[in-house]
């Protein structure tokens, strides 16, 4: 095991963080610390519309200089549950377990360091005996949310200030040093002093600054108790989102009210997530969903990431008959293709990019009133000459109940002498990621 830490440690920065401190040069230009159930993800929106906004807000003009961070109560079991049930982007570090669990990259490779600092007066044992005293208030969460560092209970809202007062003091007295938070009107988590998910974002923030990459602007997200803390991180952005719960208000009324860096948005969700990004002029707050028509939009945020969007969103839009009936669009396409390109079916067949196109125009509307969806996640891309790019990223469709993914490598050229003349694609190839059994392939357009 020693052998092992040995190779994967450059320097002193274990090799999870380093992930994400080389993949970008400089400080990230915004960092987004969100909350995930009711705050990025809203459960009362069956269609997850908020939710596939700021996905197509990020991935067209933050991916590529920004970091995304997920900070949730759930344990990693419960959180990818959740990405498999929502058209999730992925971040580039995943806080889970109330701020017990930080991992770094796509592979989730865990910060052994904060492991190690968190076993600091913890005692889980002792935690488990003591709270066993409260048979009557406190009833014992499922196995899969009972962490190292993390015990976790439900208690009914007029009983939670009495047992949390009596089980600090019991606690102490063992010689344990423990923090305890109540969420949603029903949680309680009793974890380390030193955990939560503003000690974690404290972390993090730190290990930035060693790397002089402090990220220029960082927004906290939250809806419920557990993210009051991130609230209190010094020189952050946040925003409580519209549908944020009770306890949290009354944490911000009584700690926060005269901070004007927090704001409680008019918006739920990951509305109330874009709003902020508004609200504090953080960068681009109009989500390519919200533009009507692509060819009549002006070219503002022009970058690789933002024209995948784009093209994923038409995409969508034709099958869903949202846009016009129009042979314009698809005149339009086929003039930003490179005449001799080829693209690549994830199947292996091959087919020049342009017929590919004419192919797709005669699926109009062939998924109205009917649940399709489309989406990107982790779209970056590299120049590979002056005017080229290899853009890599994970399409996903949602129909009906079935999700499919497919890793899409796509070369993008620059179609006039500047980048706001646009890009032309070179070549498209895509490779199954996830795709349910015994699915018609023919059904996969572009
Ligand atoms: C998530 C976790 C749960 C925790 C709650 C509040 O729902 O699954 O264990 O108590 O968040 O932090
Ligand atoms: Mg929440």
């Amino acid at each position: 095991m020693g052998e092992m830490k040995a190779i994967v440690n450059f320097g002193n920065v274990p090799v999870g963080s380093r992930i994400i401190m080389d993949r970008l040069n400089t400080s990230a230009r915004l960092m987004i610390v969100s909350d995930l159930d009711h705050t990025m993800v809203d459960h009362h929106d069956s269609e997850n519309l908020s939710l596939l906004r700021f996905n197509a807000l990020w991935e067209a003009n933050y991916r590529h200089d920004s970091l995304l961070v997920f900070s949730t109560g759930r344990s990693p079991t419960l959180y990818k549950q959740l990405r498999k049930e929502k058209p999730m982007l992925t971040p580039d570090i995943t806080i889970m377990s109330v701020g017990t669990e930080i991992t770094y990259g796509n592979s989730m490779v865990p910060d052994d360091g904060w492991v190690e600092y968190l076993n600091q007066k913890w005692d889980k044992d002792i935690v488990r005996e003591e709270t066993s005293k409260f048979p009557e208030e406190l009833t014992l969460q499922a196995e899969t949310e009972q962490r190292a560092h993390k015990v976790s209970f439900y208690v009914k809202k007029d009983k939670a200030q009495a047992v949390t007062k009596a089980l600090s003091e019991a606690l102490e007295k063992r010689g344990l040093d423990v923090k305890i938070i109540y969420s949603g009107g029903i949680d309680l988590d009793i974890l380390p002093q030193g955990a939560g998910k503003g000690q974690a974002l404290a972390y993090l923030l730190k290990k930035f600054r060693t790397e002089g990459k402090l990220p220029v602007n960082t927004l906290v997200c939250g809806d419920s108790g557990n993210d009051a803390e991130l609230f209190s991180i010094p020189e952050v952005h946040g925003v409580m989102v519209k549908n944020a719960q009770e306890e949290l208000l009354q944490w911000h009324a009584e700690n926060a009210r005269d901070n004007p860096k927090i704001i409680h948005a008019k918006e739920r969700c990951a509305a109330g997530i874009i709003e902020a990004i508004g609200y504090f002029h953080l960068g681009p707050n109009l989500s390519p969903r919200d533009v009507g028509d692509f060819l009549e939009c002006k070219l503002e945020n022009v970058n690789p990431g933002h024209e995948v969007v784009k093209f994923y969103l038409f995409y969508e839009r034709w099958r869903r008959a949202e846009v016009a009936h129009s042979e314009v669009y698809i005149a339009s396409l086929k003039a930003n293709s490179l005449p001799s390109g080829v693209f690549v079916h994830p199947s292996g067949l091959e087919q020049q990019l342009t017929d590919r196109i004419s192919a797709l125009g005669s699926h109009y509307g062939d998924k109205q009133g009917q649940q399709f969806r489309v989406w990107v996640d982790r779209v970056l891309a590299s120049e590979i000459s002056s005017d080229a790019w290899l853009v890599k990223f994970n399409k996903w469709e949602l129909s009906g109940e079935e999700r499919q993914s497919c890793v899409t490598t796509a070369i993008l050229s620059l179609k006039g002498s500047s980048i706001s003349d646009g890009f032309t694609w070179v070549h498209v190839h895509q490779t199954w990621l996830e795709r349910s059994e015994g699915k018609d392939e023919s059904a996969w357009i572009v």
